[in-house]
């Protein structure tokens, strides 16, 4: 399933809008039922109008209303790991046991928990 996750991400990431940063970033989220969403990040010469690969599939999982999730990978080149904002979002649906594989293009990959990569998360429970 991790080599189908990160081939999903692989694909993605050559769909990203980056004509700015030119770095490519591809994102596969792996949901309990065992479908794959994926999403790439989109610039917007309004800087502020960016959004990353790891948000675009999880809104896409959100709005088709996919809201178990169990992984979430992330492609880069370069091995990136996923911004704060990321995380908040990640906190906002998905499990502190999510886990979070980092990939990059030689194959190497990195395996977290949501709970480790953010701790201390303000969550929803705090708004009770
Ligand atoms: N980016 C992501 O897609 N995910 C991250 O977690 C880090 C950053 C994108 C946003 C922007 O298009 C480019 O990488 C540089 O920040």
């Amino acid at each position: 399933m991790s080599l189908e996750l990160r081939d999903a991400a692989i694909a993605a990431s050559k769909m990203a809008h980056s004509p700015y940063s030119k770095v490519n970033v591809g994102s596969a989220l792996l949901t309990e039922s065992g479908e794959i969403i994926s999403g790439c990040n989109i610039e917007n010469s309004s800087f502020g109008g960016t959004v990353c690969a790891e948000r675009v599939a999880m809104w896409k999982a959100v709005s088709e209303g996919n809201l178990k999730w169990s992984s979430i990978y992330v492609y880069t080149k370069e091995g990136w790991s996923p911004c704060g904002f990321c995380r908040q979002v990640m906190v906002e649906f998905a499990p502190k046991n999510l886990k979070i594989i980092i990939g990059n293009e030689k194959g190497v990959e990195t395996e977290h928990l949501l709970e480790d990569l953010l701790p201390l998360a303000f969550s929803p429970k705090d708004m009770n």
